[in-house]
């Protein structure tokens, strides 16, 4: 949560020099305009290409894609997920690239010059992916792990001989269960197969002891300790990561550029390699079938849809503020909506493509434990850190090579998402304050990532990791999606924007873009928002306050909270800042009252609304009084002023 106070602290302190420089205002105006002018560029348009593909490929397509598309109807899935892509995906970021080329600003500025009310959604959107960058990067750093035990299949050793003992077949386990049966209490081990210990591996090794249903039994007193103790080893790959991530940003487009000219193939050309591998695996069939079998039934729930406008934003990087700082680096005289389209389809068919890689490999597990390919499958993060590894284990050797292609292929896919975010800050600080040197800024938002980044990586860092990544993904970015079209469809002429585009692009537009942004993609995400709005006030979010009390309600509506009031902020929107401010007031008092959350929240919004709306209405009566109302004398100037008019004509 306060992980974005490194960027504020850089703010404040540059806040401090900017007084300085804008009182010089005439002078600065002009060195401002003139770096501007000199504004950083991609290297070429294949540059710029690479780096939004690269930023919109990430784990989201490997680590995500498959299992969301194979529970949200298999095949059947791919109906909501285009249209997600058409009425939503592809329209935002159109309009993403042609805020960022036609401003030549990142999102705070981009978004300030259609009206000054709406920086504070530049900086919300920045928060929002910096928040994410920041599990993302100890996501990562489960990879890295995993890499690193690749070579050896770790996951089929045991974690600790004292405790467990690992054997091949259900029937040696039996066997040894009835040994250790015999043992005296104190000496016994759990026996497990190999299946069940790539799970036990990934809890205890990889995640460093991730306990929640010890952690959730009353009166455990040693939880709060065990809970935020360190892992090692991902305090140690997060900062080898966020190096990276630096050596990766801080020479700005010209080193990006180069960076992803190798992260971007790589990734695709292990996947290929690992594709061609699994398609020979005997029961691959099964696999691909299983995930592209269509459950029509289930495109009735709304649910469905509703992953699949997540999955459509997540995965292509929009309401980041990503594409529009990666666009201000375009000239403004270069394609936006070929780009766009190309971006999107090369982001989607590599999800498509990675399904490939991860369905035939668990279709040959199910076929050589001999079950249906749904028993083998687990949800999230266990589909590659889990089923992978134990379907690795049954290859052999050859298990071994693949294992690491299949990790480094995750770490080359996340590692352009992860530093296209924090380029996207940088270039919004740079923005406004041209003359902070931009490795100084990449520096501190690094370091600031790895420091803050850390509760991700304590041995209950998967939790905070899913608390956070429900509220940012659901909440955050589709809050940004909606209020970008407000803003462009309702305080700017989009028709202009249309043309802007159009002159420039080699697919042209027609109304059917001013249709999506003013009214179908608002009418979708306002309906998204609702029912995700109405479903997380209904229910504690995966029963994680069972485990710590009030851990959704502070990670989830708390941290949302609090990026929106710190993005009013750094804004400068005052009015927006104040409500929040008594909205969070009330709703705190209304909660010591005894009242439950929901209902606390819902009236402390329901004051600010009615109340709120009613004080800026009365206070925009009593400021005009004098300008609306003329005296009698004036009334009677203006009469005789109009008649000589009329007289004179
Ligand atoms: N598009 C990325 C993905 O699919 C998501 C992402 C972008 C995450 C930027 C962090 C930063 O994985």
């Amino acid at each position: 949560m306060v992980g974005v106070f490194p960027t504020v602290v850089v703010l404040v302190v540059a806040e401090k020099r900017a007084a300085a420089v804008d009182s010089e205002s005439a002078r600065s105006h002009r060195e401002i305009e003139t770096v501007a002018e000199k504004r950083e560029r991609w290297p070429s348009r294949l540059a710029f290409i690479m780096a939004a593909v690269g930023s919109a490929v990430g784990l989201g397509n490997v680590w995500r894609f498959p299992y969301v598309a194979y529970s949200n109807g298999g095949g059947a899935f791919l109906i909501p997920y285009f249209v997600a892509l058409i009425t939503a995906g592809i329209p935002l970021m159109i309009l993403e690239y042609a805020l960022g080329q036609r401003f030549q600003a990142g999102a705070p500025e981009a978004l300030a010059k259609i009206c000054k009310g709406f920086r504070w959604l530049g900086w919300f959107a920045l928060f929002v992916g910096l928040s994410i960058s920041f599990y993302y990067v100890a996501v990562m750093a489960y990879a890295w792990r995993y890499t690193v035990a690749s070579p050896t299949l770790e996951w089929t050793k045991s974690v600790d001989e004292t405790k467990y003992v690992v054997v091949k077949t259900e029937d040696e386990k039996e066997q040894r269960l009835a040994e250790e049966n015999a043992k005296p209490e104190k000496e016994r081990r759990e026996a497990l197969t190999e299946d069940e210990n790539a799970g036990v591996f990934f809890a205890e090794k990889a995640l460093g002891g991730f306990r929640p249903g010890e952690w959730a039994k009353p009166g455990n007193t040693a939880k709060h300790r065990e809970m935020f103790m360190p892992v090692p080893h991902l305090v140690l790959f997060s900062f080898l990561t966020w190096l990276l991530i630096f050596l990766a940003i801080y020479k700005g487009p010209e080193s990006v550029g180069k960076v992803v000219m190798w992260t971007v193939p790589a990734p695709i050309i292990l996947l290929g390699i690992l594709i061609i591998h699994g398609l020979f695996l005997k029961g691959a069939g099964q696999g691909l079938a299983f995930f592209l079998n269509p459950n029509w039934a289930l495109l009735r729930d709304v649910n469905v849809w509703l992953r699949a406008y997540g999955q459509i934003f997540f995965s292509l990087s929009l309401g980041f503020g990503i594409l529009i700082a990666y666009a201000s680096y375009q000239p403004k005289e270069s394609d936006i909506s070929n780009n766009a389209f190309i971006t999107s389809f090369a982001n989607c068919a590599t999800s498509f493509y990675a399904s490939f890689a991860v369905f035939s490999v668990v279709g040959y597990l199910a076929t050589a434990m001999n079950t249906g390919v749904g028993d083998v499958i687990k949800a999230g993060p266990g589909l590659v850190f889990v089923t992978y590894p134990i379907a690795l284990a049954k290859m052999g050797n050859v298990g071994r090579v693949i294992g690491v292609l299949f990790f480094l292929s995750l770490l080359t896919l996340g590692i352009d998402s992860a530093f296209s975010i924090v380029e996207a800050v940088v270039v919004g600080i740079k923005d406004r304050f041209p003359k902070i040197d931009r490795r100084r800024i990449s520096a501190v938002i690094c370091a600031g990532g790895f420091i803050f980044g850390l509760i991700y990586c304590t041995r209950s860092g998967l939790m905070w990791l899913d608390i956070v990544d429900n509220w940012m993904t659901n909440y955050g970015l589709a809050l940004v999606g909606l209020l970008e079209c407000i803003a462009v469809a309702y305080f700017f002429n989009i028709g202009k924007l249309r043309e802007f585009v159009n002159e420039r692009s080699e697919i042209k537009l027609g109304y059917w873009w001013d249709a999506f942004v003013k009214f179908v993609t608002p009418a979708v995400l306002i309906f998204l928002l609702a029912v995700q709005f109405s479903k997380d006030l209904t229910t504690t979010y995966e029963g994680y306050d069972q485990i710590l009390k009030y851990s959704v309600t502070i990670m989830g509506w708390g941290y949302l909270a609090l990026l929106l009031v710190l993005s009013f902020a750094v804004g400068k929107n005052w009015t927006l800042f104040i409500w929040s401010g008594v909205l969070a007031g009330m709703t705190i008092i209304l909660r010591l009252c005894g009242t439950p959350f929901p209902v606390a929240g819902m009236g402390a919004l329901g004051f600010v609304l009615l109340f709120g709306g009613l004080c800026i209405c009365v206070l925009k009566a009593m400021k005009s009084r004098g300008v609306e109302a003329p005296t009698d004398e004036e009334g009677e100037a203006e009469q005789s002023r109009s008649a000589a008019e009329d007289k004179s004509e």
